[in-house]
């Protein structure tokens, strides 16, 4: 049998955490072979909630679940934790400045970094959640120097899920037959869906996206919207998820967040790519030292940025503003620190 792999959760208590541990304790995550110990962290005044929560884990009687931790302590959150997905922040609040929401997440990464940094196991995975997902990434990034930094990632993949959903319901094809959709840059609305570069499988083998829609009696109704309302509809995708149920985006999130690790761990299906935000290192020319998503295939439990992708004048523009956005983004997390 193999050894248990620890996975912790930060924000355990919250509305995603209680999504997502249940998916974990399945083998959604790390594969239905893979024994799990669930390190669950929230702060004080969730000691209860996250408590209930153990006491449900329990009461579900994983087979895969060989023990939970759950605390307000976050060294013994952090000790010996091989994943870690980071979903606790602060929340910007009705006439909250951008500033101080920025300000209150840069002081909590900071800490968490430290704690993943000091008592983590080698190699620890990290994902982020929380909002502003990018900058906290990058901010648990400098925060944490010896974890290398292609170990600290952040999600964006419920925003791609998000754009295969939006293909598979628009062209009546089954979801599972998209791939290759590509989010670059941001998670928020400055973020570029791209669907140049995806495909749909058809009996006659993988199609472009664009050539279904070219081949398609509606074209000009189509091409608008997979310049416009495609991109706006996956860009306003959580505040229309937020109308709808008064509450944001939860269990997709926890699904898109079990998607993201276990690709990352297991690999990508040959010939697919996802999408991660990861530590840009220059590549389609986008500024070194940010956390900016990229289309990646993983393998061995790495992932590589996939390569040649040719870039038009639309995508470039779109390529160039998300970036702007975030070096704004960085630029104020530093001011925070200051
Ligand atoms: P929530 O408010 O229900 O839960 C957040 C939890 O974090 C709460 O239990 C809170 O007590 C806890 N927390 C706060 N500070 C903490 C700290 N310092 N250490 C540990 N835990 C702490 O929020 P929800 O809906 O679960 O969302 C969590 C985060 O995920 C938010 O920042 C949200 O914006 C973000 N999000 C990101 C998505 C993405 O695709 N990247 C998608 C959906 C949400």
């Amino acid at each position: 049998a193999k050894d248990p792999v620890r996975v912790l959760v930060t924000g355990a208590a919250g509305q995603i955490g209680y999504a997502l541990v249940p998916m974990i304790a399945r083998g959604v995550m790390l594969g239905a072979d893979q024994p799990v110990i669930l390190h669950m962290l929230d702060i004080p005044p969730a000691a209860e909630a996250l408590n209930g929560v153990k006491m449900e884990l329990v009461d579900a009687a994983f087979p895969l679940l060989k023990g939970v931790v759950a605390t307000t302590d976050a060294v013994e959150a952090c000790t010996g934790v091989n994943v870690a997905v980071m979903v606790g922040g602060f929340p910007r609040k009705e006439g909250m400045e951008r500033k101080d929401v920025m300000s209150k997440n840069v002081s909590i990464y900071k800490s968490q970094a430290s704690a993943l940094e000091k008592h983590a196991a080698p190699n620890c995975k990290v994902l982020v959640v929380a909002n502003p997902a990018n900058t906290n990434a990058l901010i648990l990034k400098e925060f944490a120097p010896s974890i290398p930094e292609k170990n600290i990632t952040c999600l964006t993949r419920l925003d791609h899920n998000r754009a295969l959903g939006q293909i598979s319901e628009r062209l009546s094809v089954q979801v599972s037959d998209v791939k290759n959709v590509i989010i670059w840059g941001n998670h928020s609305s400055s973020q570029y869906p791209d669907v140049n570069h995806a495909t749909v499988s058809t009996p006659a083998g993988d199609k472009p996206v664009r050539e279904l829609v070219a081949d398609d009696a509606w074209y000009n109704e189509l091409e608008t919207l997979l310049n416009g309302e495609f991109i706006s509809t996956v860009q306003q995708r959580g505040a229309a998820i937020i109308k709808a149920r008064k509450l944001s985006s939860a269990l997709s999130a926890a699904s898109s967040a079990c998607d993201h690790i276990r690709d990352w761990v297991l690999g990508t299906p040959e010939g697919t790519f996802v999408s991660m935000g990861v530590y840009s290192d220059g590549s389609y020319n986008v500024p070194a030292g940010l956390i900016y998503s990229f289309p990646v295939t993983c393998k061995n439990g790495e992932w590589s940025i996939v390569q040649g992708l040719p870039i038009d004048e639309f995508s470039r523009k779109k390529l160039d503003l998300t970036a702007e956005e975030l070096s704004e983004e960085k630029a104020l997390a530093y001011s925070c620190l200051a």
